[in-house]
């Protein structure tokens, strides 16, 4: 309002000086100069505002400048081909890494451990000060490798254990990878019972690795690199002995001055070292840094593989994808001219001499296609002039969020998409398409997949989220409905990014994330590498074309890494192949991640997911409990499940992988999320391996309740509901055949036997429950109490639960004789029982059997006293009964 109040004002005013009689030729200058400097004023404004990236508009765009500066001391005919490290001594040795660190919350220790996560090694960490753990198992070494966060720690290990260590590293030949920190109170010092001295807290320049070690494997020596190491805390080591060889060289740093350092101090200093085991008979390599410094992260996954005699060698493919999300979908100003088209033909040609196969791959939405100004819509024109060159995939017609929409909407979006790529002669890439914004994928949207499916045939996607965005180095892939979800990098580019000043830190910023920073750790740890790149990281600065020349440069000077590109199918094959153990999703709950709840659905919630469990085991008195919990006004139980025996059994089978919206179609939306109590019952979750890691993984706070029997009563229990259900093993054979049945013993006999009785070791399973769950989300009830008390159970699980309001079960439950067991009141003279198959009449176990139960449970039930009473839990009369009789 006040704005168009202020132009009328001003532009009344102007009109009159302008029509004044005393109208100049001056003046007339004075307009025409005034004029155009607002002009060009609104002209500028706009472009700030609406093409901002203009504004900022460089000459040229920068261009790749990593070149190896090689010099070999070895002629380049000589030069070594990467080692193979397996020998014989592997079959010695388990794949398992040992870590020694000083407490779980160290830095390095930390460090250390994650390098191995993403390499997809598996470690057992433990603190130094304690016994070692057992190192064999049945003549075999179980480690391939063992690490010292601090040499001090190994250096003044007490006897016992250093022997016990040394020996086993001695006859296993098993290396040790030890860091060496700085210390603050020295500068120097002997290591006792070494000859080897160490000079502490310096400050390092240029890094130069020794061309002539059997370590390189994975790692290309012969670079050197130049300039400041991180830190100035680096430890050096000097020693005469001929067991050691220096693995690097550097120099001490520059002062901060500028003044250079006398030149005795420029001589090499060593700041990794290989012990040749010709001294003690054990091989090392000492770090004098932590993992801080990339170069040492190459060394140390060299190290890996030597020790290991090739056991942990990882491989030396890196199959690349560069995605463009999406071609057409930028604001003008932003997008690619004919020359940026060109360039990125021309890039491609050049990255294919290092990357066999590579292709640019094209994400497209038609809808924004001549979108730009008239120059960038001659881009446009030209790419798909050059259509024939790059890959190509398919997006969403308006690029937008699958969740938002339904199926017969996405189909239509997606069909419309489809009609674009066949009216302009682009060959899309079948069996490949990304979700924008990852929008989707993961969290599931059913509807997402099954568009796919129909539209495109898609069979490969990629995803960020999967588990989730950071750490980057933990992203997995995972099935879903046929549809291969496989792990997406970032580069660092994103929409934003379309000037070299936009990257965080600008172009130095950006060279340290190509030069051994976040996107070459990428190159390094990930086998397959999807990266996800926008329009606008190719035209104007042209960035992408920057970064993954230069990366894939520096890639080439450092590493033996073999760079190939694969169609997306087959690069979806190929990372199953590799990865088959990351097949299985694991569902994880949505709500619990701020990403995730903007990428889901509003339709759906988490309120329709359960408070509690009860995961049984079978035939403990799991379906009474059901039943009484059900009778509580606030507690809901899961929808009955036709094809289970009305239990979901969700996360013990193959329903899992019908994914979280079938799981939650089982639960009603209950009408206050607070006050209500939705829980599901699966007697057989008990003891199933994956239950306790897929219920943490989707419920990690989830109240767990199970019933504890003894052992062999539920044995017996389960053997005749087997008989009952017609079982033809169990009907063929006795109880005592059953549990005693040998390996000789046919396959049906030998399962029906493990059926029988894996359930009963109740320790070992609870354990692993409590691997996941912190005890005090875990309630056990005692069958037997249940059974002749289950008014008093109900009451202390209520307390246990939270429930409210309080029911008191004695107005509610009675003894019914005829039916032996407590059953729902009806009125004064009506009960309502279990049906025939709870509470069957069945003739008493026989002594043989009972003998022979006794026995075999013995030991897991003084586990299992073990751990209750850990656990502060009271031990049931049952078990002190077993215990005291065995
Ligand atoms: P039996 O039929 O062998 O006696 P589940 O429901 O887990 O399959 O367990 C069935 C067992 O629950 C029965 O085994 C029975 O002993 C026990 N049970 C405990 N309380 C019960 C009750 N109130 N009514 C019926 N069975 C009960």
């Amino acid at each position: 309002m006040f704005f168009r109040r202020e132009i009328v004002l001003c532009r009344t005013s102007i009109i009159r000086w302008l029509c004044c009689k005393r109208f100049t030729l001056i003046k007339g200058l004075v307009f025409v100069l005034a004029l155009s400097l607002v002009s060009s004023f609104f002209f500028s404004y706009h472009l700030m505002f609406f093409n901002f990236g203009l504004v900022k508009r460089q000459a040229d765009p920068p261009q790749p400048i990593v070149s190896c500066r090689v010099d070999n001391i070895m002629p380049k005919n000589q030069l070594r081909l990467p080692k193979d490290h397996s020998s014989e001594a592997g079959l010695r040795i388990g794949r398992k890494v040992l870590i020694m660190v000083e407490t779980q919350f160290s830095k390095s220790g930390t460090k250390i451990t994650h390098l191995l996560e993403a390499l997809r090694i598996d470690f057992k960490v433990e603190t130094t000060g304690k016994n070692i753990p057992t190192l064999t198992h049945a003549d075999k070494g179980k480690f391939a490798v063992i690490i010292f966060e601090n040499f001090d720690a190994y250096v003044n290990m007490d006897n016992w254990n250093r022997q016990l260590l040394d020996k086993y590293c001695r006859e296993y030949d098993v290396g040790m990878i030890v860091f060496v920190p700085s210390k603050e109170d020295s500068d120097e010092e002997i290591v006792p019972g070494f000859p080897l001295r160490l000079q502490y807290n310096l400050a390092l320049e240029n890094y130069k690795l020794n061309e002539f070690s059997n370590i390189w494997r994975l790692t290309k020596a012969g670079e050197t690199f130049q300039g400041r190491l991180p830190g100035n805390d680096w430890t050096v080591f000097h020693t005469n002995h001929s067991t050691y060889e220096p693995l690097s060289f550097s120099q001490l740093a520059t002062l901060d001055d500028e003044s250079t350092v006398s030149s005795t101090n420029q001589r090499h200093l060593v700041a990794a070292l290989y012990d040749s085991g010709q001294y003690d008979g054990i091989r090392r390599v000492l770090y004098g840094n932590c993992l801080n410094f990339w170069i040492h992260q190459l060394i140390f996954i060299d190290s890996l593989s030597f020790f290991s005699h090739g056991k942990l060698s990882i491989t030396l493919h890196r199959y690349i994808q560069v995605d463009v999300d999406d071609i057409f979908v930028g604001k003008e100003g932003i997008r690619m001219k004919v020359v940026d088209v060109e360039a990125m033909a021309a890039a491609q040609t050049r990255l294919q001499q290092d990357i066999d196969g590579f292709h640019f791959n094209l994400g497209f939405s038609g809808k924004y296609y001549l979108h730009g100004l008239p120059e960038e819509d001659d881009g446009d024109r030209k790419l798909i002039e050059y259509r024939d060159k790059f890959w190509w995939f398919g997006h969403m017609w308006r690029h937008e969020q699958a969740h938002k929409f339904d199926e017969a909407y996405l189909a239509k979006s997606m069909q419309l998409n489809y009609q674009f790529a066949r009216s302009h002669g682009i060959s899309v890439n079948k069996y490949y398409a990304v979700a924008p914004h990852h929008s989707g994928v993961y969290p599931v949207h059913e509807e997402l997949y099954n568009a796919w499916r129909n539209v495109w045939d898609i069979k490969v996607t990629s995803t960020e989220e999967y588990p989730h965005l950071r750490p980057y180095w933990r992203r997995r892939g995972f099935i879903y409905r046929g549809i291969m979800v496989l792990p997406r990098q970032v580069c660092g580019l994103f929409t934003h990014t379309i000037f070299v000043d936009d990257f965080e830190g600008g172009r130095e910023g950006l060279d340290n994330n190509i030069k051994g920073g976040e996107l070459f750790q990428t190159f390094l740890i990930n086998p397959v590498n999807i990266f996800m790149t926008h329009l606008s990281n190719y035209g104007n600065d042209r960035l992408a074309l920057y970064t993954f020349e230069s990366v894939v440069k520096f890639v080439k000077c450092w590493t033996n890494l073999k760079l190939r590109s694969l169609p997306p199918l087959q690069l979806g094959l190929k990372y199953f192949e590799m990865f088959p153990e990351e097949k299985d999703p694991l569902w994880q709950n949505p709500c619990e991640y701020k990403r995730h709840i903007m990428i889901w659905s509003e339709n759906k919630t988490c309120d329709r997911l359960p408070k509690f469990l009860i995961i049984g085991p079978q035939k403990t008195g799991t379906t009474a409990l059901y039943t009484f919990l059900t009778m509580h006004p606030t507690i809901i139980s899961n929808f009955n499940s036709k094809e289970t025996f009305e239990e979901v059994q969700f996360f013990n089978g193959n329903n899992y992988y019908k994914g979280l919206d079938w799981y939650m179609e089982f639960f009603p939306l209950p009408k206050n999320a607070t006050s209500n109590y939705l829980f599901e019952k699966s007697a057989n979750y008990f003891d199933n391996d994956l239950v306790p890691i897929r219920a943490h993984a989707l419920l990690p706070r989830v109240k767990i309740i199970c019933i504890l029997l003894s052992p062999a009563k539920r044995a017996y229990s389960w053997y005749q509901h087997m008989r009952a259900h017609q079982d033809v093993t169990a009907l063929n054979y006795s109880f005592y055949d059953i549990i005693t049945a040998t390996e000789m013993a046919p396959r049906r006999v030998r399962d029906l036997r493990t059926r029988c009785l894996n359930p009963g070791m109740y320790a070992q399973h609870l354990l692993r429950w409590l691997d996941y769950f912190p005890s005090r989300q875990l309630f056990i009830i005692d069958g037997e109490q249940l059974r002749n008390d289950p008014v008093h159970v109900m009451h202390h699980l209520q307390r246990f639960l939270h429930i409210e309001p309080y029911l008191d079960y004695g107005q509610y439950l009675r003894y019914d004789p005829k039916k032996g067991f407590f059953c729902q009141v009806m009125n004064d003279k009506l009960n309502k029982c279990l049906g025939r198959g709870k509470g069957r009449t069945y003739p008493q176990m026989g002594k043989a059997s009972t003998r022979f139960l006794k026995h075999h449970y013995k030991k897991h039930n003084i586990a299992l006293s073990k751990l209750l009473n850990k656990l502060n839990t009271v031990i049931p009369d049952w078990l002190q009964d077993e215990l005291r009789d065995s």
